[in-house]
C-alpha cells in the first residue's frame, strides 16, 4: 500500500525558558490526534517532543501537503496552545504558530513539516531525527555523508540498489527555489550549494535505481517568513533504512561527530549538535548546546511500530563527551565569531537595531577629530 508519512513540529510554548515542553502539552496533542485516527483520518501517530519542540509524526493515504492533515496539526498546536501553553503562562506560548488566519496549508504559517509518499515494503524500517536549537541545514553534513559518502556508509559500494547513487533535491531557502543534483557525479554541485548551510538545505534524497523516495527534511525557515527574531526552525527529517537504503547504522553514523551547526542560544551561535536519548531532549547550557533525537520506527501497513531510541546508547557516549568539550572551546569565544553568526545571519534578531542605532555616528575618515571629543 501507498502510505504518507508526515512529521510535523512547532513550538507553541515550553517551560522554564525555551527548556522543554511540559506532559500536560503533550496529552492535549495527542487527544487531538487520536480523534482523527478515530474518524479515519490518520492510519496511526506518535508524539512527542525534543527540547521544546512538539512532533506529530502521522502516517496517512492523503498525499504530502494535504489540506485535511496540515488543518489537523495546526489545530493540535493551536489547542495546546490554548488549552495548556497561555493558561499555565509558558514562554513563547504560541511562538511558531505566525498568524491567526489558517489558511490550509502549513507553508509560511510556521511550523515546520516533512512529509513524504512511499510504497510501504514488506519491512519498512525508518528512522525519525529531530533536533532543537538549531535549522534546516544542519542536516546538510549529515545527509551528505550517509546518501553521498562510501567511507560513512559502504552500502553506497557494495549494495546493487544503492550503487546507482541518489538525488539529492537542493533547496535554496532565501529564493524558494529548488535544484535536483545527481550523485556520485554532481558531488561537488551539492557541495557547493548544501555547505552553505544557512542558505540551501537538502529538502528530500531520492534513489536513483528507481526513483523511490529516500529521505524528506523540514526546509523553512520561519526567521525569513516573519522578518523579525522568531527563534530557529528547529528541524526534523526522516529517512528510509534498510533493504537497498542505508542501513540504520550507516543513516546514524554521521552522529557520532558532534558536527557545529547554527542555533544554540537565541539562534544565533556556533555550536556542536549533541546526539541524545529522549530523557535528554532538553536544552540547558547556553540554552544548548543544539540536541539530536533519533527514533527508529517499523511502518506496518500504516501502524508505526516503536519508538526505539537510538542515540540512547553508549555508543554515543563519546560524540557526547566530544561535544562537550567542544561546546567549553566555542564558548570561550562570547560574542565573537564564528561562534556568534555572521551579519547576514543576524538579519533579524536585535543587532540590528544596535547598528541603526550607530549608522548617524558613523563618519567618513575626514570627518573624524584627531583625538574623540
Ligand atoms: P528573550 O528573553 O527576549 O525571549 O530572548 C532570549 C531568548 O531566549 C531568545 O529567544
Ligand atoms: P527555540 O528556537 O528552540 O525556541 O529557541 C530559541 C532561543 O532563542 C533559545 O535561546
Ligand atoms: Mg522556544
Ligand atoms: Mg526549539
Amino acid at each position: 500500500m501507498k502510505v504518507t508519512l508526515s512529521v510535523i513540529k512547532a513550538d507553541v510554548g515550553s517551560i522554564a525558558g525555551h527548556h522543554k515542553v511540559v506532559p500536560e502539552q503533550l496529552e492535549v496533542a495527542e487527544k487531538v490526534l487520536s480523534k482523527a485516527r478515530e474518524s479515519g483520518l490518520l492510519l496511526d501517530f506518535y508524539v512527542t517532543a525534543v527540547g521544546d519542540d512538539i512532533q506529530l509524526i502521522m502516517t496517512h493515504t492523503k498525499g504530502p501537503d494535504n489540506k485535511e492533515i496540515h488543518d489537523l496539526a495546526w489545530r493540535a498546536f493551536k489547542e495546546v496552545t490554548d488549552k495548556v501553553s497561555k493558561p499555565m503562562g509558558l514562554y513563547g506560548a504560541g511562538q511558531d504558530l505566525l498568524s491567526d488566519a489558517f489558511s490550509g496549508n502549513l507553508k509560511g504559517m510556521g511550523p515546520g513539516f516533512a512529509e513524504g509518499e512511499f510504497e510501504e515494503r514488506p519491512s519498512e524500517p525508518l528512522l525519525v531525527l529531530m533536533a532543537d536549537k538549531t535549522e534546516p541545514g544542519a542536516w546538510n553534513w549529515p545527509l551528505y555523508k550517509i546518501f553521498a559518502d562510501p567511507m560513512c556508509t559502504p552500502g553506497l559500494v557494495i549494495d546493487a540498489k544503492m550503487r546507482k547513487g541518489f538525488i539529492f533535491r537542493v533547496m535554496d531557502m532565501y529564493e524558494d527555489k529548488f535544484v535536483d543534483l545527481k550523485t556520485p557525479e554532481e558531488s561537488y554541485e551539492v557541495l557547493a550549494l548544501i555547505g552553505t548551510t544557512g542558505r540551501y538545505a537538502v529538502h528530500s534524497v531520492w534513489r536513483r535505481a528507481d526513483n523511490a523516495l529516500a529521505a524528506v527534511s523540514s526546509t523553512a525557515r520561519l526567521s525569513l517568513m516573519a522578518g523579525r527574531y522568531v527563534g530557529k526552525d528547529d528541524p526534523c527529517l526522516f529517512i528510509r533504512v534498510q533493504s537497498g537504503f542505508p542501513a540504520m547504522g550507516e543513516a546514524l553514523e554521521p552522529f557520532a561527530t558532534p558536527h557545529l551547526v547554527a542555533g544554540w542560544t537565541r539562534g544565533s551561535h556556533v555550536g556542536p549538535l549533541i546526539p541524545v536519548g529522549i530523557k535528554d531532549a532538553k536544552c540547558t547550557r547556553f540554552d544548548g548546546p543544539p540536541r539530536v533525537v533519533g527514533l527508529g520506527f517499523q511502518i506496518t501497513k500504516g501502524r508505526l511500530i516503536g519508538p526505539a531510541d537510538m542515540f540512547d546508547d553508549i555508543a554515543f557516549d563519546r560524540a557526547r563527551q566530544e561535544a562537550n568539550r567542544i561546546a567549553d572551546f566555542m564558548r570561550m569565544h562570547g560574542p565573537f565569531m564564528p561562534h556568534r553568526l555572521g551579519p547576514e545571519e543576524m538579519e533579524y534578531t536585535q543587532l540590528a537595531e544596535v547598528l541603526k542605532s550607530l549608522s548617524s555616528r558613523m563618519k567618513p575618515a575626514k570627518e573624524m577629530l584627531v583625538v574623540p571629543a
